[in-house]
């Protein structure tokens, strides 16, 4: 079998690592040290942090501090995103507005808003301030004409790189060494992956810490208190539920796990200035940050009828439900506050409507195989004209 969640991205070494590994105040300084280098900002102004969302609102902040931004102002993300990118623009008094996806042809979609886009609504939109460029699944946005534009506009670059770190754009720069501000996500299934986490390092000269977010204080602990995750089993737990699904128990066991609050949904997540990821998960993201390829996170296609194909792939074993994003906005049970004007966004509600994505890690063996005969079901339901 083959799965894009429950930590289907780890392999049996990779369990046992992620429930072993001890680290110490040094494992942490050191990946600290290493984003520093490889993004290029200072240590004073980077941190790791509890999560990705709060990585993006401590940037924020510190545009805020700067008085580069004020409260209120918008900034421009991409129309198909997850609701923790609202979330931490919220989280700073200021605005979400949202790019719809870029449309080459009928039925040929890309995963990033355009140039032009951010031009035309930079435009309209006195108060859009700053721009989050996130390069969905991995596929590059147009870094050079987006860079551009924001220039023109004066508008403050964020490099969200939850779905693309070490990735590289189409002129050889590696995503994160272009904007103001990089932020990175350790959470599940991202491209360092230690169930949950996050980087952020300013690299705009002009921008320090917000007060706010006092580095020096945050605490590295890891809190099994009984309302928080059991991070290190996350992935033991992923591999039992994958085993379970043989016996279509899974979703017992996860239900289980929920109750106990030993699991949390993804997007339940949150944005804590108090505390950062514990020694041990700086360990595992450091070899992760390493380890990292320019290869895309996952695969993205456009299906005719997904439910119809999701079902079929099931059939042959592949469980690729947990595709991103079922709603623009994703989870679905937070679109609504999001607030989300869909006849702004035409081309990314299709999007949402249509899109499944492909597992990029099975590289070896049986589940190589089953991801082949996946990707020829996928290609079976493909929507004409839709191909990249
Ligand atoms: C595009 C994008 N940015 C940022 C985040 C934030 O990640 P976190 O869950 O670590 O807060 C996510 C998470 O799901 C995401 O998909």
């Amino acid at each position: 079998m083959i799965f894009l969640g429950l930590a289907g991205n780890y392999s049996a070494r990779d369990i046992f690592r992620h429930s072993f590994t001890l680290g110490s105040r040094k494992d942490y300084d050191a990946l600290e040290a290493e984003l520093v280098k490889r993004y290029g900002g200072k240590v004073e102004t980077s941190s790791l942090t509890f999560s990705g969302r709060t990585a993006i609102a401590v940037a924020l902040d510190s545009m805020v501090v700067a008085r580069l931004l004020k409260k209120g102002d918008h900034v421009a993300i991409n129309g198909f995103t997850c609701y923790a990118v609202v979330e931490a623009i919220k989280h700073v008094g200021l605005k979400p507005v949202y790019l719809d996806l870029e449309k080459i042809m009928e039925n040929a979609i890309l995963p990033n808003f355009s140039a032009n886009a951010l031009d035309a609504a930079a435009s309209a939109d006195p108060k859009l301030k700053a721009v989050i460029i996130q390069n969905t699944f991995g596929f590059p946005a147009d870094i050079r004409a987006i860079e551009k534009v924001s220039k023109a506009h004066h508008l403050l670059m964020i490099e969200d790189l939850a779905h693309c770190a070490g990735r590289k754009y189409p002129d050889g720069r590696e995503m994160g060494t272009v904007g103001d501000a990089t932020c990175l996500s350790f959470g599940k299934g991202k491209a360092i992956d230690t169930i949950l986490g996050g980087a952020v390092i300013l690299r705009n000269p002009e921008l320090s810490l917000p007060n706010s977010f006092d580095k020096s204080q945050l605490s590295r602990k890891q809190h099994t208190d009984g309302d928080a995750p059991r991070v290190s089993w996350y992935p033991l737990f992923g591999a039992i539920a994958r085993g379970l699904t043989h016996l279509h128990l899974e979703r017992f066991w996860l239900g289980l796990l929920l109750k106990l609050k030993w699991i949390e949904r993804s997007g339940d997540t949150k944005i804590r200035y108090d505390k950062t990821i514990t020694d041990w998960q700086a360990k595992l993201a450091l070899r992760q940050v390493k380890l990292l390829k320019n290869s895309a996170l996952r695969e993205f296609y456009l299906v005719d009828n997904r439910e119809e194909c999701l079902k079929e792939l099931k059939r042959h074993g592949a469980h690729l439900e947990e595709f991103w994003y079922e709603t623009p906005i994703a989870p679905k049970r937070f679109y609504e506050k999001a607030k989300y004007k869909e006849a702004d966004c035409p081309n990314a509600v299709f999007f949402a409507k249509h899109v499944v994505n492909l597992p990029t890690w099975y590289k070896t063996g049986r589940r190589k195989k089953q991801l082949a005969k996946a990707k020829t079901i996928v290609k079976s339901h493909e929507l004409k004209g839709s191909a990249k």
